[in-house]
């Protein structure tokens, strides 16, 4: 299950996730945009041939949205063995221009929600095999005008630190990557005059957490690792 996944790095490791080699059977697509949502479906399917693909539509920004994500999940008779947090809202400002409104919901999205729904996804017995929350550069440095960003980025890395340290026991991995610079529309939000050809693209994030997630990708496996 991708949270975030109808367009830019979710919708990429939707696709990646998809692959005819890839060990997974189902893929789970969520965000809000029922229509947006939809179209990635049916981009995904392209790839997925024999794999089954599934959006639920859902507000992370919400409280208690995950009651109904999982009463969905138990609808469509899945059990989850991953889960994708990517699902990310900013609101850049500068320091006093902060409202309590945009920073509820940049907790809210960015880290409340991926905890929670790790936590729903346990009490209900999903197995998990990979939880795999992504973070941010802007994270580990801070920019000016991105303080909500950088807090509730800062904050998920910290979290997935815990979780890895708690879970590792019963075989779930807690995978925590920080892209830098990626064209999407989160990133012309930060940065809105910034040509996007020039920067790194969804795909290059995608198959760097499919190489994470192979075999080989154990050496690297439990640290934050950047991508650029
Ligand atoms: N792009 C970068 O440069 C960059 C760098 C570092 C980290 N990241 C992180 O990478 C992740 C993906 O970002 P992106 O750049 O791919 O962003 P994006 O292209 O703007 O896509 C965001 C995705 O999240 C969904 N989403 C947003 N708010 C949601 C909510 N309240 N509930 C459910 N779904 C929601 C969006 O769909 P709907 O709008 O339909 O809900 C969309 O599918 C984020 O966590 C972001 O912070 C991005």
């Amino acid at each position: 299950m991708i949270t975030g996944a109808s367009r830019g790095i979710g919708l990429a490791i939707a696709q990646a996730f998809s692959q005819p080699d890839s060990e997974f059977d189902n893929i789970v697509l969520v965000a809000r945009d029922g229509k947006r949502l939809d179209e990635a479906k049916q981009e995904v399917a392209r790839i997925a041939g024999n794999k089954a693909v599934h959006t639920i539509v859902s507000d992370l920004g919400q409280p208690g949205f995950q009651n109904a994500l999982f009463e969905t999940v138990d609808a469509l008779g899945l059990k989850l063995t991953s889960i994708i947090n990517n699902a990310g809202f900013t609101a850049p400002c500068s320091y006093n221009d902060i409202t309590e409104e945009d920073l509820d919901m940049t907790l809210q999205v960015n880290v409340k929600a991926p905890i929670l729904i790790v936590r729903d996804a346990r009490r209900r017995g999903h197995k998990l095999d990979y939880i795999v929350n992504i973070s941010s550069t802007a994270g580990m440095n801070g920019r000016p005008n991105w303080t909500t960003y950088s807090a509730s980025k800062a904050a998920i890395l910290a979290a997935s630190e815990s979780m890895q340290e708690e879970f590792a026991p019963e075989g779930t991995e807690v995978l925590r990557i920080s892209p830098g610079r990626c064209a999407t529309d989160l990133r012309k939000t930060l940065a809105p005059d910034e040509d996007p050809t020039t920067i790194m693209q969804p795909s290059a994030v995608a198959d760097g957490l499919r190489f994470m997630m192979s075999d080989q990708g154990k050496i690297i496996r439990h640290q934050n690792v950047v991508f650029r």
